[in-house]
This record gives structure tokens, sequence and C-alpha cells, in this order.
């Protein structure tokens, strides 16, 4: 009688299993979600606009995986022996040391904010074939620490060939090719390097989800986990992102929420320059730039850019305007050029480099409305040397001198420069940081700048050695320059 009756316990245990297992087995069943490709945001079914960011059509179907043994993945870089986290007071929290780790590239040290923050996740995007890769191998072989390299993109030999033909050498840098986030930690756990570059979180896979490598959602748990690791272990980590067709960082934007800092890497690739930009940094200010040329022998520093961005020869030629600007807080003189022919064809044609062409139109608007200049029934092409994109608005009493020049036929001078927005009504507003452009200008032995009447009194009782002439209207600009 009791044995039959544990027979009968024991067979209920039995199936108390199978149907757990069972259980078990639906909740690993793969499921699906739908993902915004511009911000990240998820939706269990798919919705035409996405209630988080607004844009329309930008949903698609991922595959993912939530599998219980999601926590298991912590394990494997983890010291199951460090303790958990609990409140603490903020006095208690010992601050970070100032001490910042050197990149030995100027440009880059200064775009940082002074240095390489420890424990801190680096974002570098840009452009296919800009320099990412090269910008990140440089700073590797540069180093005298121990660096890992992780390529998802090239193999060994490929990378060899890019650090010889950079003709730098690190004996303790490492190069991983590897996919796996997880084996990568891995490795990490064993080598501890002071550096990690990964490149490029497109091609990490965490092997807890389902979906393709560059989805939204392996971008997304790659990326939380690198994030993870370098907390844990302060070890910065550089992270090469793409860009998507519009400009924007590809995969989530919720990636440049995680990451410490947001540099891009951006320019002409048929031009040599190359700009890198902070567009976000946690450890220090977002007006930093820094300048490179893409050379035969990798990238070179470029510390005075001035004197690149503006041609030596000066052959009296109609078109062309100066433009005292500053990019980031670095002071940069650039040369725009416009070229304005009548239009052939019905349409005339706008074309821009370097500057947007909205802004570009509205110029024309202004001139055409203002001081009754004939820009309606011509072609207009502008071109900011060197490829560079231009963000500073004081560039606008530049571009417009240098469409006046171009449709009157009339030359200025290569030793004066411009600084000033453009307003709605033909207005010269005033810039920031006039006396850097002005002292900038002197330096390079320019003889006048035109800066905006308003606010010059900040200008005034200074001592330069450039003549400072001031602006309110573009009508004076025409009868002062071109008459
Ligand atoms: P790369 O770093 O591969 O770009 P990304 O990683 O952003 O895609 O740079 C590739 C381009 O740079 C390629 O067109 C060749 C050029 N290049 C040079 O001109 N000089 C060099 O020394 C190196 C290494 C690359
Ligand atoms: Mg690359």
């Amino acid at each position: 009688m009791i044995s039959s009756f544990l027979l009968k316990a024991n067979s209920i245990n039995v199936y108390r299993k199978f149907y757990a297992k069972q259980l078990k087995k639906i909740e690993l069943k793969i499921k699906s979600s739908f993902f915004c490709s511009n911000c990240g945001g998820e939706s269990p079914k798919w919705v035409g606009k996405c209630p988080f960011c607004g844009e329309w059509n930008t949903y698609n179907e991922e595959i993912i995986e939530k599998s219980p043994i999601k926590s298991e993945q912590e394990k494997v870089w983890r010291d199951p022996k460090k303790e958990k986290a609990t409140p603490k007071k903020l006095d208690e929290v010992s601050s970070i040391s100032s001490s910042r780790i050197n990149t030995f590239d100027n440009e880059l040290n200064r775009t940082l904010g002074g240095g390489l923050v420890s424990g801190s996740i680096i974002l570098v995007g840009g452009q296919p074939g800009i320099g990412k890769s090269t910008l990140l191998l440089q700073l590797a072989l540069r180093q005298k620490k121990k660096i890992l390299y992780v390529s998802g993109e090239e193999s060994e030999e490929q990378i060899k060939m890019r650090a010889d033909r950079i003709g730098l050498k690190n004996p303790e840098c490492y190069i991983f090719t590897e996919v796996n986030v997880n084996n990568l930690l891995k490795e990490s756990n064993k080598l501890h390097p002071d550096i990690i570059i990964i490149d490029s979180i497109q091609t990490l896979i965490s092997p807890y989800i389902e979906s393709t490598p560059g989805s939204i959602s392996q971008v997304r748990e790659c990326t939380g986990e690198l994030q993870r690791y370098a907390k844990e272990t302060n070890i910065p980590i550089f992270i090469i992102g793409h860009i998507t067709k519009e400009g924007g960082l590809a995969g989530p934007k919720l990636l440049e929420h995680i990451v410490d800092v947001v540099l891009q890497f951006e320019g002409d690739q048929h031009y040599a320059y190359r700009i890198l930009r902070t567009l976000k940094n946690r450890f220090g200010s977002t007006d930093e730039i820094g300048i490179y040329a893409m050379d035969t022998f990798g990238l070179r520093e470029i510390t005075n850019p001035s004197e690149l961005l503006i041609s030596p020869i000066d052959d009296h030629l109609s078109g062309s305007a100066i433009a005292a600007s500053v990019e980031g807080l670095r002071p940069l003189l650039i040369e725009t050029q416009a070229l304005v022919s009548p239009a052939i064809y019905g349409t005339p044609q706008r074309s821009s480099t370097g500057f947007d062409l909205r802004r570009l139109s509205m110029l024309l608007a202004v001139l055409e409305k203002r001081c009754g200049l004939p820009f309606g029934q011509n072609d207009v092409f502008l071109n900011i040397a060197g490829g560079i994109k231009v963000t500073d608005p004081s560039i606008d009493l530049a571009v417009v001198s240098a469409l006046i020049s171009s449709l009157q036929d009339i030359y200025i001078s290569k030793k004066i420069c411009f600084a000033g927005e453009v307003g709605l009504s033909g207005e010269i507003r005033p810039v920031s940081r006039a006396e850097q452009r002005i002292q900038e200008a002197s330096r390079l032995g320019f003889e006048t700048i035109y800066i905006s009447k308003y606010k010059s009194e900040l200008v005034k009782n200074k001592n330069f050695n450039i003549e400072v002439k001031t602006l309110t209207k573009i009508d004076e600009l025409l009868s002062e320059i071109f008459t």
C-alpha cells in the first residue's frame, strides 16, 4: 500500500518536472518585436508612426530571444566574489583622480577634453572610408600600454598592412578578430588590456540574442554589455560606429545615450582634411575639435589649419572671399568660393559643398530682395575650401561677398577677411569670439577685417595689428567693397 503510494507520488514528481521543462521551452520560444530604426523604440506590433520620436515608417521586425539564461551573461566576466553595489553617501565616494590617459595625439586629447578618462566609453562615428580605423589604430600604436584591438571588419593581415603603412610600432598591441561579445570580454579578462578598441559595434553579436549583427537589439545589447564591463574594470573602450545614409549614427540613437563621449569624424573623402568633432562629452566641453589631414602614412595632426585652408596663390580672380570663422574653440580662416553664371536651362541651379544649401538659398533671397541683385536668373555654385563642412554662421558675410564678387566680377583682395552673420533683413549680426578672430587674422598678416557694428565696442579700444571695419547692413558692404 505504502509502496504504491510512493510510486504514485514519484510519478507525479516526474510529470511535474516534465511539464516544467515544457513550460521553459515555451518561454524560450523565439519572439519577435518591432524596433524604430531612428530612435530604437520598441513596440510589440508594427506601427506607422513612432510614438517615441514621431518618425514615420521606421519600424522593422526583428527576432529577439529574451532567454532566462540572460543573467548568466554577466557571469562570463564578472568576478563572483565582488560585492553587489549598495547605496553610498556621496561624501564617501572617492573622487576619480583627475589624471587622464594621454593618447599621444594632441588633437584627440583636446577633443576628449584633455585626455582619456578611465572606464569611459567613446563612440567614434563617421562615413565609411573617412579614417576611423586609421585614427584608432594609430592611437593603439602610439601607446606604450597594452591595447586590445578587436576587429570584426578586417582580417589580422589587413590590419597589419595598415599598421605597416602608418609605420608605428607597439609591441603590446593585440589584434583580435572576434565578433562574439562574450568571448571578447573573456579574453579581455585574461589579457588585462589598458585600452580596448572595437571596430565596429555593428559587427558584434551577443549570443543571447537571435537577431542579426548590426540590428538594433544586437547593437543595444552589445553596447550595454561593454559599458558594464568598462565601468566595472575601469578600462576605457573606444567603439567605432557606422553612419547611416542620413548622416546619423547607425543603429539606435540611444547608443548615444549609453556612451560617455560621442565623437564624429567628418570630412570629404576627396580631400585630405578631416575634422573630429565632439557631439557629447560627459567629461569636458563639446566645443573642441581636432583637425587632421589623411596622408600616405596615416593621419597627420594639423596645428595651424588657417595657413592650409587659404590658397597661397593670389591670381586676382573674382568670386573668392576669406571668412574668419571659429570651429569649436579654434579660429580658422577659410576661403569661400562662389561661381555665379547665367542659367542656360529654365530653373537656375544651386549647389554648395561644405555649406548648408538652405542657408545659401536664404542668403540669395536676402541679396535679391534687399540689394536688388539678380541672382534669380543665375546658376550659383558655392564651395568651402578643403572640403570642410562649416557650421559657424559667421561665414555668411564671406559667402555673400564671394557671391557678389562673382556676380559683378569684382576681385576682393586676399588681405581682407570677413566675420558676420547675415539676417533676413540684410543686417550684419555680431558673432561670438570676435577678438579671437581678429587676432588670428592679424597673426596671418591680413590688413582689414569686416565685422558687425553691433557689439563692436567690445573690441574697440583694443590694439590690433589689423584695421577693423564695421558694417550694419549688407548695402554698406556693397558700397565699401564693390564700387
Ligand atoms: P579607414 O580607416 O579604413 O576608414 P574607416 O575605418 O572610417 O572606414 O580609412 C580608409 C581610407 O584612408 C582609405 O581610403 C585609404 C586612406 N588611407 C590613407 O590615405 N593613408 C593611410 O595611411 C591609411 C592607413 C589610409
Ligand atoms: Mg574601418
